[in-house]
């Protein structure tokens, strides 16, 4: 079996969405849309026909006469949970555990040395971009990895590509902002280097004064920052900002949606998504459906931006239909249908091919994303 692939010139009408781009796009007047290598959702095709452009060039897998795929046994398929890994999420796999021995590295370097290694960083964000190019479906990819590293190395690659994903969804970031944020991403919480690791991952309440070194760690990154002319103001602003809230009830300053940076309330999201969803060394991880539910609530309450949170979570509740999922009484099926306007539906598929309506059962909920 053999597969290559080719640079096509494709008109912007025939866009579809899981159209990979071949070339970076720009607009007329020269500055940067979005990447080489992004699979293109509706939402930015949408922002490339608003340019008028009249074409753009896309990658094409080309198979061989012998490539060519076997005709389907059966008209339809059921989904697979024990078909094993499938070669994307195994590529995705690889550059991710790749980005995390950079991003210790990276961390080394400012532990033992108070160095931040540019060129380091460079390679860094080119990676991390790779895997946010992936759109949304790399949020639920994430779920599926394997942690080998600290907690704050795994989360800090995961807050960059959240961050870039983020921000494309909301479309109003250019491919120069676009890359501030995930070095954004990827050095927000550079402060809690300085913090002691048994106060960071302590098992229960911290104290007054514990909780207060924790949140000066914004703070701390900003003043790191000032050495380094390489570092743009967008990412010191947003990395000093990115526990700051809409309302103001953040910190360290306190500052509100007029004076907190884009980047900073991006971030904000990224930062909140993978805290919950992530393990930590105490304490337990809880399901994406929980955090999409806190992130929710936290915009409605004026603390995140609508800008940023809608598109995200769109985006989020339908990549998750059609996933595997854990529910509360142990069960694992397949969620089928999910609908979070208004009141609440719920429909999982078990593999005897019954289904159950979660939403109908009192007390029953979805405590876990599978794959
Ligand atoms: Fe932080």
């Amino acid at each position: 079996m053999a597969e290559s692939y080719t640079i096509i010139k494709c008109s912007v009408h025939q866009l579809r969405p899981g159209f990979e781009l071949g070339e970076s796009v720009f607009s007329p007047d020269g500055s940067g849309l979005l990447h080489a290598g992004t699979i293109l959702t509706e939402r930015q095709i949408a922002r490339i026909l608003n340019y008028g452009l009249d074409s753009v060039r896309i990658r094409q897998t080309v198979l061989t006469p012998e490539a060519a795929p076997e005709p389907a046994a059966e008209a339809y398929c059921e989904p697979d949970m024990a078909a094993g890994v499938s070669e994307q999420e195994n590529e995705f796999s690889g550059l991710y555990s790749r980005c995390v021995q950079d991003m210790k590295k990276c961390f080394t370097l400012i532990r033992l040395e108070r160095h931040l290694d540019y060129a380091l960083l460079d390679t860094l964000v080119d990676s991390v971009a790779r895997l946010a190019s992936r759109g949304i479906a790399a949020t639920a990819l994430l779920h599926t990895l394997t942690r080998t590293e600290d907690y704050l190395v795994h989360h800090s690659v995961n807050v960059g590509i959240l961050a870039h994903i983020i921000g494309e969804l909301s479309g109003v970031f250019s491919l120069i902002q676009q890359r501030n944020l995930i070095l954004a991403g990827i050095l927000h919480d550079i402060g809690k280097l300085e913090v002691s690791s048994k106060v960071l991952y302590k098992n229960g309440a911290l104290t007054e004064d514990e909780l207060a070194a924790v949140r000066q760690h914004p703070a701390i990154a900003f003043k790191f920052f000032s050495r380094y002319k390489e570092i743009p103001e967008s990412v010191r602003f947003g990395v000093l900002q990115h526990h700051e809230r809409d309302d103001g009830s953040g910190y360290p300053l306190h500052t509100n949606a007029a004076k907190n940076h884009p980047i900073a309330k991006v971030l904000g999201i990224a930062d909140v998504y993978d805290a919950m969803t992530s393990k930590k060394t105490y304490g337990q991880e809880i399901s994406p459906f929980a955090a999409i539910d806190t992130i929710q609530a936290d915009m409605f309450a004026g603390k995140f931006s609508p800008d940023y949170s809608t598109p995200f979570l769109h985006e989020l509740c339908q990549t998750l239909i059609c996933r595997y999922v854990t529910l509360s009484d142990g069960r694992t099926g397949q969620l089928v249908f999910w609908n979070r306007s208004g009141k609440e539906n719920c429909l999982v598929r078990f593999s005897d091919g019954k289904i159950l309506d979660v939403s109908q059962q009192p007390g029953l909920k979805i405590a876990k994303l599978v794959c």
